[in-house]
Parts: structure tokens; C-alpha cells; sequence
């Protein structure tokens, strides 16, 4: 299995995933409904799928006659089922999934960790059939650069600079635009829109979720230190900081007809 730094195994990723879904679910269900193209029949392909929400809703509204395929390197904390929802354990960077089926191609948050995007984006375009789209969201961490007070941005610089280290790519939102009009997809468009919380809301749990899980990675990075993370664990758990950290970048484009 190739190396993803949140492997499923760490404590409290599932509680990690279940707060993405509740972060994200949302803004993922409402950019699919307007590509206009999942309905009953219709054949969709999530890849990177986490617990499997999307997925399950997907499953939901193809229902009858249609298929959600949801694929992901560890199913172990998919807590989700349905008769027409096919798991599959794989690799988006091995291979296309059926090539040419799908009629909807979706992925969150999953490229900025793969180690070769190009060969995943492929791969994820090569899935879908003629007439088909593909709908990606990712992070571009580029709201961190004004992010106050000035240790919350020391930490952030620690972020990015660790990320880099570990082959994550925390400004891919920016790239996906052109990379979908390089590998010949049509109708590009997207957008991007930033969460803008305070500490203790689900977002600063989130980051509190995610360090506590990596806080050793981090620390040994070089990257930061205790005290840094202890700073900014301290921020997120007070409700008079707002800030913003993601720009969540949602880019979709259709593959031509032929
Ligand atoms: C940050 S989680 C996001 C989960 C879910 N998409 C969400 O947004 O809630 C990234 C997911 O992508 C999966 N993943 C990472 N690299 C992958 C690859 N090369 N092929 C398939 N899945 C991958 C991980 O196992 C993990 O479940």
C-alpha cells in the first residue's frame, strides 16, 4: 500500500473522517447536483471515498438501475452500505477504474496526497465515459498567507514547509484548472470558497483532530515545536480567534463526446 501520511490506522481517523463529511458533505452534494447528471441509472465512481458518505448519496440517487462505485487504498472505516454501493480497495495511480463507464468522476481531498497527481488525474479521466464528468475539490492553503497573529502564520509556515517534506501538495487547488484542459476535458469551470471559523467550532476541532494525530511527525520534522503546536492548539480552542485556513478549490470539466 503506498504511503498516505493519515493511514486509517492512526487514533481518531474515523472520528477525523466522520468531521470532513460533516465539514464538506455538503458543498460536495451541492457542486454534483449542479453538473445536472446524476439520476436514476446513472453510474458514478467516487475515488479517495474516506467513510463513504458521498458515496452512500450517491448510491441513493442513482437508485434503481444505477451503480456508485466508491474507491479508497483502506476501506476499514467505511461505515456505510447499500445494495447498489460496490467497495473496492485500489490505487487511483495504478489504473483507470473501468475505463470509459462512468457518467459522474468524483474526488475530495485526495490528490494533494498522492505522490504522481498527473498519473491519478489520468487515470480518473480515463474512468469516465465519453460525455462524462469529472468533478475534483482539493485545498489551496493560500488564505494561510494572511492568517493572524503572527505565531498562527509561524505555524502555518511550519505546515507548508513539513507538507512539502512529505510529498503533500497543499496548493494543488490552484493547478487543477489547466491540468483538466491538458488532459482534454472540455467546459472547464470552478470555484473556491474558504470556511471562515472560530476556535472551537467543528473546523478548529478539525485541525485540533488532525495535529494531535501528527503531532509526532511534525515535532520530528524539525518543522516546528512543542511549544509552536501547543500555541496554536491553544487558538483553536478559543472562541474569540477567527480565521481562515482553505480554499477549497472545486473544479469540473466534461469529456468530450464522440
Ligand atoms: C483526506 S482523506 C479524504 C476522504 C474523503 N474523500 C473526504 O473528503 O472526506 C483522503 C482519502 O484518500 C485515500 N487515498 C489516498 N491516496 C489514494 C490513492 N492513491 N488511491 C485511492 N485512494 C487514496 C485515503 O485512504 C483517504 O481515505
Amino acid at each position: 500500500m503506498p504511503e498516505y501520511v493519515l493511514g486509517h490506522h492512526l487514533k481518531g481517523e474515523g472520528a477525523r473522517l466522520a468531521l470532513m463529511s460533516q465539514l464538506l458533505d455538503r458543498m460536495h452534494r451541492r457542486h454534483i447536483d449542479a453538473l445536472d447528471v446524476v439520476r436514476p441509472g446513472s453510474r458514478t465512481l467516487e475515488v479517495g471515498c474516506g467513510n463513504g458518505s458521498i458515496s452512500a448519496w450517491l448510491a441513493e440517487r442513482v437508485s434503481p438501475g444505477g451503480r456508485a462505485v466508491a474507491v479508497d487504498l483502506d476501506l476499514s472505516l467505511i461505515d456505510v452500505r447499500a445494495l447498489n454501493l460496490e467497495l473496492r480497495q485500489g490505487d487511483i495511480v495504478t489504473g483507470a477504474i473501468e475505463p470509459g463507464t462512468f457518467d459522474l468522476v468524483t474526488a475530495r481531498a485526495v490528490l494533494h496526497h498522492v505522490a504522481d497527481a498527473e498519473a491519478a488525474m489520468r487515470n480518473l479521466v480515463a474512468s469516465l465515459r465519453p460525455g462524462g464528468a469529472l468533478l475534483l475539490i482539493e485545498p489551496d492553503f493560500l488564505p494561510v498567507s494572511i492568517a493572524e497573529p503572527p505565531k498562527v502564520r509561524a505555524f502555518w509556515d511550519g505546515w507548508l514547509a513539513w507538507s512539502r517534506k512529505r510529498g503533500i501538495d497543499y496548493q494543488i487547488g490552484r493547478t487543477l484548472a489547466p491540468r483538466l484542459a491538458a488532459l482534454g476535458l472540455t467546459q472547464i469551470s470552478g470555484a473556491a470558497e474558504t470556511a471562515i471559523y472560530n476556535g472551537g467550532s467543528p473546523w478548529a476541532d478539525y485541525w485540533t483532530q488532525t495535529i494531535r494525530e501528527l503531532r509526532d511527525d511534525l515535532i520530528s520534522s524539525g518543522k516546528f515545536n512543542n511549544a509552536l503546536v501547543d500555541t496554536f492548539l491553544g487558538y483553536c480552542a478559543d472562541s474569540n480567534w477567527w480565521t481562515q485556513t482553505i480554499a477549497f478549490t472545486a473544479v469540473h470539466g466534461w469529456k468530450p463526446d464522440i
